[in-house]
């Protein structure tokens, strides 16, 4: 089998047929779970445990969803709530976690890396649900399973990712999956939004969304982060949206069949327009949505099969 991760960490370890593997996949469940009768056996008997350190909605959603359609018994635990308030370290709560054998451990947090290190001290699969700025590597590969249903292939795309890319793990991971994809990816953006360094990525960079969008077949939008920000990065969410946010008129300049995605939460009237997004022929947000649960059920059977095949391997 192509796929051989112990665990889903993010994009940058995977090979090419690896990210094939998990879209192949991920279609059939579209399909399962497109009928009345959802249900499949491939984490029947395995425990699933979903740890937030971060708010979420769709995410953890669709993760308890995938979990729960593949026969697994998940548990979601109540981070804030939990003995990390009263001082207990993320390995700490780690260790007393793997106790109880869970054999699938979803993790969200606000620190980059702090995903890595939980994998390294438990005896289970990790999948990151989003580390910091770092990666979000189910969001990649479902935004991938997007773009590769609306355009028949996943490669020679013209991609325009645009907003606060400096605060995205959404952004970084796309960049990486995109990449090894072998497209061509346009960073549009204010240049206070962009990261250190980017051109490193082999992308390239735009500061006016007229020739960012440009011919681009995919127009990818990112919510300004504010959490993530602690200084003045925009002069304001008004100007911001005159010069950024997604409309009609901007949109013109992309290919004529160019798809409108966006990861959500969305921010309307600040990155984009309501119109846009809600316009059926144009907007695939809510198929996003849909590709996810498919996506996170495939990741996590991939991951349970290397588990059975190589049990004591999982072990970092
Ligand atoms: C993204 C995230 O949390 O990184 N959202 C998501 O997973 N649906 C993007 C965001 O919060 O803007």
């Amino acid at each position: 089998m192509s796929f051989t991760q112990a665990h889903l960490l993010g994009i940058e370890p995977l090979s090419p047929p690896e990210i094939t593997a998990v879209l192949d996949l991920a279609d059939q469940y579209v399909d399962l779970n497109r009928r009345n009768q959802k249900h499949a056996g491939a984490l029947a008997g395995l425990t699933q445990i979903n740890m937030f350190f971060e708010n979420s909605t769709r995410t953890q959603a669709s993760f308890e969803l995938a979990g729960m359609r593949l026969g697994a018994d998940v548990m979601n635990m109540a981070m804030q709530a939990s003995s990390i308030r009263k001082g207990e370290t993320l390995i700490d709560t780690a260790t007393t976690l793997n106790a109880m054998h869970p054999d699938l451990l979803v993790v969200r947090h606000p620190q980059s890396g702090a995903v890595d290190l939980l994998a390294q001290k438990v005896n289970c699969a990790v999948i990151n649900a989003g580390d910091g700025r770092h990666e979000h590597p189910t969001q990649a590969l479902l935004d991938a399973l997007t773009i590769r249903r609306a355009k028949g292939r996943l490669h020679r795309l013209t991609v325009a990712i645009c907003g606060d890319i400096a605060h995205s793990r959404v952004a970084r991971s796309n960049i990486l999956l995109l990449g090894k994809m072998e497209n061509r990816i346009r960073l549009v953006g204010p240049p206070t939004l962009m990261p250190a360094r980017i051109a490193d990525f082999g992308v390239e960079v735009c500061h006016d969304m007229e020739s960012g969008l440009v011919g681009a077949d995919v127009v990818m939008m990112l919510r300004l982060q504010r959490e993530r920000m602690d200084g003045g990065f925009i002069p304001s969410e008004r100007e911001y949206y005159f010069r950024y946010g997604l409309d009609a008129d901007k949109l013109s300049h992309a290919a004529p069949d160019a798809i409108v995605m966006h990861p959500g939460p969305m921010n309307r009237g600040v990155e984009i327009d309501g119109e846009v997004a809600d316009d059926p022929a144009r907007s695939v947000i809510q198929e996003q949505v849909e590709m996810g649960v498919a996506v996170r059920m495939a990741a996590m059977d991939l991951l349970a099969r290397n588990m059975r095949a190589a049990p004591d391997t999982v072990m970092a």
